[in-house]
């Protein structure tokens, strides 16, 4: 009896890197001169956080929020909790939530709430991996770098019990 392993890659490091390239184009003509605050959402964030601030050459502030997770779960549990808040003051700010994956939308419709209730200019949404057909709450999300199918996903960023998040490229978890 192992630990699941990473498997199949769905997603390759350099499909990833022209991605997150489009994304910044995108992302910078509309925000040009806004002075947007990217909140990367912890931990699984990071690595997309990164790479997507570095194609963002414009005027911009990053920080990160950081949401209860599964655990060594695979599935939501619909309670979203928040364990570390923003420095910075997003009061009349243009906001873009930065978050690795949307499932069931729970967490990133609760954050983008959260968000809007300190009067922010905007909120918007850009997410690296949606899982299509899962949602149970309507969350929009306003950039997009891949869709998905229905299997558990590990790698920049995407963790199974902590595990995995450094793998440069999105594999499938294989089942024990
Ligand atoms: P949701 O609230 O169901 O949309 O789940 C969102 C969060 O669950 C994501 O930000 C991830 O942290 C985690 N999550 C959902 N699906 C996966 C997955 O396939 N692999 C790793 N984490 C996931
Ligand atoms: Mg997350």
């Amino acid at each position: 009896m192992g630990a699941p392993r990473p498997g199949r890659v769905l997603v390759a490091e350099g499909e990833l890197t022209a991605r997150v390239a489009e994304l910044g184009r995108a992302i910078a003509r509309d925000y040009a001169r806004e002075n947007p605050v990217l909140v990367g959402v912890l931990q699984g964030a990071v690595p997309f956080v990164a790479d997507l601030m570095r194609a963002l050459p414009i005027d911009l502030t990053v920080d990160f929020i950081r949401a209860s997770s599964y655990g060594a779960g695979t599935s939501s549990s619909g309670t979203v909790r928040l364990v570390a808040d923003l420095a910075v003051d997003i009061a009349d700010r243009h906001v873009l939530i930065v978050d690795d994956i949307v499932d069931t939308g729970l967490t990133l419709g609760a954050l983008k709430r959260m968000l809007e209730a300190r009067r922010p200019r905007s909120v918007r949404t850009c997410v690296l991996l949606d899982k299509a057909g899962r949602r149970e709450t309507d969350v929009t999300i306003d950039y997009l770098g891949f869709t998905i199918p229905n299997v558990f996903v590990v790698g920049y960023g995407l963790d199974y019990d902590g595990l995995y998040r450094n793998l440069p490229y999105v594999a499938a978890l294989d089942a024990i």
